[in-house]
């Protein structure tokens, strides 16, 4: 199989795409890098993607680890070395599922060696750093891509779509909350998502970045906030030394009114400490004429009303966003048999395999992971100095 030696988006490369395979390597193991790993392994299963993407190479710190999860997930090799690892020239694709403080050396790297990189979610630890990120990709020429899978949900799409054609008029309000309660034990221990130094932050770049990004996907920018960020367990056990304790660097919950540049106004809020709630990435958006309202708890679902309904009938009802007309849904499996957390990345995936053959920047990109980090900042400035602030 012919592969394509290069994720570069230069003008001189021929229109028409020659190569069917790219050779992919990923970077971290856990639990994104298992994610990430099925997309790449389903992805030709059900879609038809001009690129077949090639496993070749996945990467850790650990090596007993990473040969057990190349074995485990489908990987040719595993290695150590990222730094070797993204430099190498049978490698096209470069995928960062590491966390915050090791996206931008690897992301620069990859892309200075001529690598497309496809990037975890928020893009750097600040926004100096996704700066530099950006400035990167775009003097390499390189495709990118940042991993906020919950666009490419189905239900989210069709949300897209309603707002589009106009259906619920002009967009007065948007609430996004994301509720997980996985430290509201104060014996949970400090591990890397609760210091600042390797995560930049914490509901708030965690899961207040997938709520600013699926707000920007369907509202438009947000130009100014307000926000409020809070740390409740101050201090944590340390991971593996459960005697001593460390000191909680980052927001347990983090909340903020937001205005967007279209005159919506809006409200995004994510905490860690909300018990029974797992993974309640819910949104509600009201327009003049109508309103939606999604829980990811509930991915295959859109709440719909629409005020040009018959008044005898008119009511929130709820869409099934499962039938062959939705996004996606055709190459799964027939109406009303449920898609879930996984098949998300496999759309992203799919979608970003075609941009790369198309020679197209796919979306969202490293422009939106800094625009999302520069509304994560101002948030952690509002936050501290008490104020609204511009974006
Ligand atoms: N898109 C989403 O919905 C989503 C969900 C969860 C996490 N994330 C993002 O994905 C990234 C990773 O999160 P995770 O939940 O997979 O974390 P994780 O702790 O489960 O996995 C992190 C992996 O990175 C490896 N790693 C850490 N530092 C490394 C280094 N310097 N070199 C090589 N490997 C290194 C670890 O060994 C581990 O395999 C984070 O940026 C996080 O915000 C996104």
């Amino acid at each position: 199989m012919e592969r394509l030696s290069t994720g570069s988006l230069a003008e001189d490369r021929p229109d028409t795409v020659k190569q069917t395979q790219i050779n992919v390597a990923l970077i971290g193991y856990a639990f994104m890098g298992k994610a990430h790993s099925n997309a790449y392994r389903q992805v030709g299963r059900f879609f038809e993607p001009r690129l077949t993407p090639r496993m070749k190479v996945i990467c850790g710190r650990t090596p007993a680890n990473v040969q057990a999860a190349a074995r485990e997930y489908g990987w040719d090799e595993a290695a150590t070395d990222w730094q070797e690892v993204v430099t190498r020239p049978d490698i096209d694709l470069v995928d960062v599922c590491t966390p915050g403080d090791s996206h931008m050396e690897i992301a620069i790297a990859a892309a200075k060696a001529g690598k497309a990189v496809f990037c975890e979610k928020p893009l750097g630890n600040t926004v100096r750093e996704a700066e530099r990120m950006l400035a990167a990709v775009e003097k390499a020429g390189v495709v990118h891509m940042i991993c906020h899978n919950y666009r490419r949900i189905p239900a989210v799409m069709l949300a897209k779509g309603l707002i589009e054609s106009g259906r619920i008029g002009t967009i007065r309000h948007f609430r996004g909350t994301y509720l997980q309660d996985w430290i509201t034990d104060p014996a949970f221990p400090l591990v890397w998502r609760l210091d600042r130094t390797q995560s930049g932050s914490g509901a708030l770049g965690d899961l207040v970045a997938h709520v600013v990004d699926l707000a920007r996907y369907l509202v438009g920018e947000i130009v100014e906030v307000c926000g409020h960020l809070e740390t409740f367990v101050k201090e944590r056990p340390l991971p593996g030394h459960p005697e001593q304790r460390g000191t909680v660097t980052v927001d347990d919950a983090s909340m903020a009114l937001v205005r967007f540049e279209s005159g919506a106004i809006g409200s995004v809020e994510a905490t860690r400490m909300a018990p029974g709630r797992k993974n309640w990435n819910r949104f509600e958006i009201n327009g003049t004429t109508g309103s939606i309202a999604f829980d990811l708890e509930r991915m295959n679902e859109l709440e719909v009303y629409l005020e040009g309904d018959d008044p005898a009938v008119r009511g929130f009802h709820r869409v099934l966003a499962t039938e062959p007309e939705h996004p996606f849904i055709k190459s799964w499996w027939p109406p009303g048999h449920i898609i879930g957390y996984e098949h998300t990345f496999v759309h992203t995936v799919y979608d970003l395999l075609e941009a790369i053959a198309d020679r197209r920047m796919p979306s969202p990109n490293f422009h939106d992971g800094l625009r999302n980090q520069l509304v994560l900042a101002a948030i952690e400035t509002a936050s501290a100095e008490r104020r609204w602030v511009q974006v």
